[in-house]
């Protein structure tokens, strides 16, 4: 079975270091290694996306390879034919697969089944790729020992991967969310096992950001929940990430959130085009730092 990256736990502490610096040397042009020459990748999406798509797109063909667009109109993933069958058969054809779709079961089947890597462009219970590259924009930007990050808003795929990698890393991660919209509870126990991270969950949005570091938000309402949105509204409504809130923060906080945004719901305009928002950083480092994780699973 080849490596996939399907969680950020998948990684050891060393190797999410060794990414942030081939991250780091790609994204400066020190070194442009090739591991996808002659091959080519399939790209799963059986869910809407703007950036993971045309980030890893880009991302294959600039380390030689060639990308293949793949809806579930196509292939029906589960469906038509078994998860185990799918690996098997595109294991014949391509050197990785991406996959973003609903059931992380789903993603985890490929990656037991494939003998080439499988990586996570997100899934109901995680999105590993984003915070990776999240907390490479946070090093870019801020330099800190251990930094303050406050997650606020639905317990969901991004809060899950911000627990993953405080399960990895010594962070002071706080989410402020409500009782009704907590994060997975095994992920949140794995990460509460790492002493070296402290892990906070608040109701309270205020305590959630007192001289954070990192100010992050994401939708209130996912991909697939989206008939839950006005429930999540008047659940998280207090939990918008506004100017009143920024005040509680550290002076030079950064404001982040993985987009698509709801401006004026999680999110407003003063606090998403303001000068803590490095929102579009992030952006682009999702083309760098999933990169690196493609060389570093190719073995390069
Ligand atoms: N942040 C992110 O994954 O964006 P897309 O849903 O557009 O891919
Ligand atoms: N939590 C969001 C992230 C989108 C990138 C979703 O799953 O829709």
């Amino acid at each position: 079975m080849a490596r996939s990256f399907t969680e950020i736990t998948d990684l050891t502490r060393n190797e999410v270091f060794a990414v942030f610096d081939v991250c780091a040397k790609m994204k400066k042009g020190e070194i442009a290694p090739k591991p996808l020459a002659g091959k080519s990748a399939a790209c799963i999406f059986t869910k809407e996306s703007l950036r993971t798509r045309v980030s890893f797109e880009v991302g294959i063909r600039e380390l030689g390879g060639n990308s293949l667009y793949i809806t579930d109109k196509e292939i029906k993933l589960g469906k038509r034919e078994s998860i185990h069958d799918v690996a098997r058969v595109l294991s014949r054809y391509v050197g990785l697969i991406i996959i973003r779709t609903l059931a992380h079961g789903n993603v985890t089947g490929l990656a037991r089944h494939a003998t080439i890597p499988v990586v996570n462009g997100l899934t109901d219970l995680v999105h590993p790729c984003q915070v990776m590259g999240d907390y490479f924009t946070i090093l870019e930007h801020l330099k800190r020992d251990r930094y303050k990050i406050a997650f606020l808003g639905d317990g969901n795929n991004v809060a899950n991967s911000w627990l993953n990698l405080a399960s990895l890393i010594p962070i002071d991660l706080r989410i402020g969310t409500s009782k009704q919209t907590p994060p997975d509870e095994a992920i949140l126990g794995r990460a509460m096992e790492n002493s070296d991270s402290s892990i906070l969950i608040t109701g309270d949005p205020k305590e959630a950001v007192k001289d954070a570091d990192v100010i992050y938000t994401d939708v209130w309402a996912s991909m697939g929940q989206k008939d839950k949105a006005e429930e999540k509204a008047k659940l998280l409504g207090k939990f918008q990430v506004n100017t009143a809130l920024l005040a509680g923060a550290s002076s030079d906080c950064l404001v982040m959130h993985c987009l698509p945004a709801e401006r004026g719901r999680e999110i407003t305009d003063e606090v998403m085009d303001g000068p803590h928002s490095v929102v579009f950083d992030e952006a682009e480092n999702r083309l760098h730092i999933q990169k690196a994780i493609m060389v570093f699973l190719l073995g390069q």
